[in-house]
């Protein structure tokens, strides 16, 4: 028997577990069709692609992020630069044992990619809206679920989830109360103000302060643990170049005018949280 093809595999993934998903359009179940894509009732069409990726975007929308800069990102990535990030969330992950993860804003994902080869999640899902990124997670890795989908209207089911990530990313919190599970957890990481500072200070930005993003994120989950990552990484020229490209940033900067710094701050705060215990009000 040969090997299966990356769209046979996702296919045989969907189908097992169809019924999390849901239709980002009229919000109905879905079933997989012919392995070929994911239909509703209604006949709301999502194609699966040859490289084993769902599109469920409802429209698709350009991004500052395109395929150079989710190279640079995974090359960074594979480069052990967040290595420190990844060891704290993998911690995360090793009591709790979920059985479906959702990476909201995963980029070219390899995060939840690094995370899954270590605790073999039974369904991890990785969705952002760039296409570039998901098409570029599919390509490296074919156990994950990628889809392209907006955060804001997660194709998933209510309570479907036991573990959502967040990673430099927006974030929308009604939407993530609706499809995490009751006893389910969001993991958020955010920068702090150390976060990049050599960049930032170069190009006068360092007074940036995450202070309002955990306030927010209080308001809408109880936090059970807050811990900070951070470390000094050591960079290469090449990576130095990888860092400039990749980061939102310098995203108005010019980057000619930034000049190589050996060693650069990794400063972010994992933010665990859970739902809030809603009281009860008795009917009498
Ligand atoms: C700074 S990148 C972080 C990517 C990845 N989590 C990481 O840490 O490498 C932010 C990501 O959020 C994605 N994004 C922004 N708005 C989004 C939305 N409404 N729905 C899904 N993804 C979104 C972007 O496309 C981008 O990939
Ligand atoms: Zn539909």
């Amino acid at each position: 028997m040969g090997k299966l093809s990356k769209k046979q595999r996702a296919a045989e993934r969907l189908q097992e577990n169809i019924a999390v998903l849901r239709c980002p359009i009229c919000h109905e179940d879905v079933t997989l069709k012919d392995q070929q894509n994911i239909i509703c009732p209604n006949r709301h069409v999502f194609d699966l692609a040859k490289q084993g990726y769902l599109n469920m975007a409802k429209q698709s929308q350009s991004t500052i992020y395109d395929t150079s800069l989710f190279s640079a990102r995974q090359r960074l990535n594979d480069a052990g630069f967040y290595q420190p990030l990844v060891n704290q969330l993998d911690q995360e992950l090793a009591d709790l044992a979920p059985k479906t993860v959702l990476d909201a804003g995963c980029g070219e994902g390899s995060h939840l990619q690094q995370l899954n080869k270590r605790r073999q999640i039974p369904f991890p899902v990785g969705i952002d809206l760039a296409k570039e990124g998901i098409r570029q997670a599919a390509k490296h890795d074919e156990d994950v679920q990628w889809i392209v989908a907006d955060l804001a209207n997660i194709p998933m089911d209510n309570q479907s989830v036991d573990v959502l990530l967040n990673i430099l990313s927006p974030s929308n919190y009604a939407e993530f109360e609706r499809v995490l599970a009751d006893d389910g957890v969001v993991i958020k990481v955010v920068p702090n103000q150390g976060y990049l500072k050599e960049l930032r200070q170069q190009l006068d930005q360092t007074d940036y302060s995450n202070n309002d993003v955990v306030d927010r994120f209080r308001e809408s989950f109880d936090i059970i643990r807050k811990q900070r990552v951070v470390a000094q990484q050591h960079l290469s020229e090449a990576m130095f170049q990888d860092l400039i490209q990749m980061t939102p940033l310098t995203q108005d900067a010019d980057l000619n005018q930034l000049s190589y710094t050996q060693h650069v701050t990794l400063d972010l705060t994992v933010l665990v949280g859970q739902k809030k215990l809603k009281i009860k009000k008795s009917l009498r």
